[in-house]
């Protein structure tokens, strides 16, 4: 999930700049990166400022990629599906799923529904601003924007819609009736999805979701305004997700980038469709048998683009104390253990910690 910045410290090289005093007066407006677009600026603040972009030289330009993210047809035959999965979740922890059964329309109103609430007026979005983490649905931007050394071009609002959702009268009116029904569709979906994961490892059809692993959900809707400087700042930092398994839907804009064999490779919008990412918490049950990856979102001269993700993980204090290890069905004396059994907690606080640019978040939980 989306979050953290770049490690390296760009603030300090100069001492004459107080990044605690910008960041804290763009928060006090409550307006996001929309509101500092709409007052005119021309120039992005420093605090913006990426210090590396496109670090390691192995990491190439997209364009010099000729991979492309599988497409998978939920309709299929059965078996061909399930094989897809298998080798989709393994190679490349990111696949788009269509003919999954959510209408167009619905996918095209949450869409819409995002981008009215972050095209509001001011007025009607500033009460929603919030870094409260007890609140169910909060409106701001870059979670972590106090603690990451810089920060992205991106602002948010979050739904806590499972397992204890909020009243429909919490969720903003422009986009009450479109969340409750996007959330428990996806919700739906993602329990199809974890039944396809659990065949495609050799597991009965239900073992993910007895373990609970669609036991919680969280949403973000993610505006990236138009960005006047894209080569100085990102839309999101490169990062993989904490969860179990991430559901995103995006507009028609693209600008997502997953690391593939060492390259950025596209992930182009395809109209309908969804995309599915494995998290780390998946990648460790499945002791490596599926792949959590790096992924980023590049800031753009057109916008806005918008994009929704759905986080299947518990983060209720009781799903957090839950321990996880590697399923023990999947191991034998070629495949022992990778990783010790940690609770959720326990993972994310690392990757919080840790930042995102470090080695992978699940380096300090391997055997
Ligand atoms: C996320 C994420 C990608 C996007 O929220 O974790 O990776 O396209 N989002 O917004
Ligand atoms: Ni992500």
């Amino acid at each position: 999930m989306v979050g953290t910045g770049t490690n390296e410290l760009e603030a300090g090289k100069d001492s004459r700049y107080d990044r605690k005093a910008e960041v804290k007066a763009f928060d006090d407006t409550k307006l996001g990166v929309k509101g500092l677009l709409d007052s005119g600026v021309m120039k992005i603040p420093r605090m913006f400022h990426s210090p590396k972009l496109d670090p390691p030289e192995t990491e190439n330009s997209p364009s010099d990629s000729n991979f492309s993210i599988p497409i998978i047809d939920l309709q299929d035959r059965h078996v061909e599906v399930v094989g897809q999965i298998q080798s989709a979740c393994k190679k490349w922890g990111f696949f788009q799923v269509i003919n999954h059964g959510i209408p167009v329309g619905v996918l095209d109103e949450m869409i819409s529904g995002i981008r009215r609430f972050h095209e509001q007026d001011a007025d009607a979005r500033k009460p929603f601003y919030s870094r409260d983490q007890n609140k169910k649905v909060r409106y701001m931007s870059n979670s972590t924007l106090f603690t990451d050394p810089a920060a992205n071009w991106r602002d948010t609002i979050s739904f806590n819609v499972y397992p204890d959702p909020p009243s429909s009268e919490e969720i903003p009116q422009v986009c009450r009736d479109i969340v409750i029904e996007y959330s428990t569709k996806v919700r739906a979906l993602g329990f199809t999805i974890f039944e396809l994961f659990s065949e495609a490892l050799g597991l009965n059809p239900s073992y993910l979701n007895e373990m609970d692993s669609a036991e919680g959900q969280f949403i973000l809707g993610h505006y990236y305004p138009t960005c006047p400087e894209p080569e100085l700042t990102i839309g999101a930092s490169k990062h993989s997700d904490t969860d179990f398994m991430t559901i995103l839907l995006q507009d028609q804009m693209g600008g997502l980038q997953v690391l593939h064999q060492n390259q950025w490779v596209d992930v182009p919008p395809v109209h309908g469709s969804l995309v599915v990412n494995i998290g780390d918490l998946l990648q460790l049950i499945t002791n490596d048998q599926f792949s959590s990856v790096y992924h980023r979102v590049l800031s753009r001269h057109v916008g806005p683009r918008i994009s929704i993700a759905s986080f299947f993980v518990n983060i209720s204090s009781q799903g957090m104390s839950k321990v996880i290890g590697p399923i023990k069905e999947l191991l034998s004396e070629e495949n022992p253990p990778i990783y010790r059994d940690a609770t959720i907690k326990d993972i994310i606080a690392h990757r919080i910690e840790k930042g995102l640019d470090g080695i992978s978040s699940l380096e300090p939980f391997k055997m």
